[in-house]
């Protein structure tokens, strides 16, 4: 309790005040850790060595677990939970999803960028497949591996032409490197082509600030097509439980 219990009930500012005191208390024992990537995104190649750290915090341990100015996240993790606590943005997932209620093909829209919102942008289709892939239809991992590839490609037939957005963000005479070229010669003649082909043609009209859209629209959709482990992700022993407790505890030290 604050400085004022029992006298008057707290301001809201003052619950703020103390909710963010008590977090910065309960890190404050403890070292949270900024692996090399985060650094790297700072134009650094760089990373402290344990022995440093420890002298800059006399009389603490490292962090080995969750990192308290994070969401909370339940013992038993499901989608859903890192949807609402780790996923930094959703509106274009639900709003590609919302699009695919028409023509299909709901989930694999759904989590076609979660590589982007959670992770890292560099690769998103192949890091997004690779988390889910346990879990879902080899058809869904596999079109969202391919669609970052297939978004560079136009196919007028399937109604998709190269993005008004990518010649703003990489400019006019952007080409893309020859293993994404590859990967889509790859995926062309592929039988779940059209799969990825309808992530594209969903996402390029998935960016209206205004659209409705809900998470608990595809509660169910998520129930019938994504195998939730019992144990929670992270602790079912699969080639990506590591990488969805990395979500978790990005900043443990090991
Ligand atoms: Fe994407
Ligand atoms: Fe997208």
């Amino acid at each position: 309790m604050g400085p004022q219990a029992g006298t008057r009930p707290m301001t809201i500012s003052e619950q703020a005040d103390e909710l963010e005191e008590r977090m910065m208390h309960e890190l404050s024992d403890k070292i949270a850790t900024k692996s090399v990537l985060f650094n790297m995104a700072d134009g650094k190649v760089a990373m402290e060595s344990g022995a440093a750290l420890q002298a800059q915090n006399p009389g603490k341990y490292f962090l080995m677990g969750a990192d308290p100015r994070l969401p909370k996240m339940p013992d038993k993790p499901q989608l859903i939970d890192f949807f609402k606590q780790r996923f930094a943005s959703t509106a274009h997932l639900l709003q590609s999803a919302t699009h695919a209620l028409k023509a299909g093909h709901v989930l694999a829209c759904l989590l076609h960028d979660i590589g982007v919102v959670s992770f890292i942008r560099c690769d998103h289709g192949y890091w997004g497949a690779q988390l889910i892939e346990p879990y879902v239809d080899e058809e869904v991992s596999w079109a969202i591996r391919v669609h970052q590839a297939l978004r560079f490609f136009p196919d007028e037939s399937a109604g998709y032409a190269y993005p008004d957005l990518y010649r703003k963000y990489f400019g006019p005479d952007y080409k893309p490197e020859p293993y994404i070229e590859e990967e889509y010669q790859r995926a062309r003649n592929h039988k779940h082509y059209m799969t990825a082909r309808l992530i594209c043609v969903n996402d390029i009209y998935s960016f209206d600030p205004n659209a409705k859209v809900n998470l608990d629209d595809f509660v169910d959709i998520i129930g019938r097509n994504f195998k939730q482990p019992k144990e929670g992700l992270g602790f079912d022993n699969t080639p990506s439980s590591h990488m969805w407790r990395t979500l978790m505890w990005p900043t443990r030290f090991l």
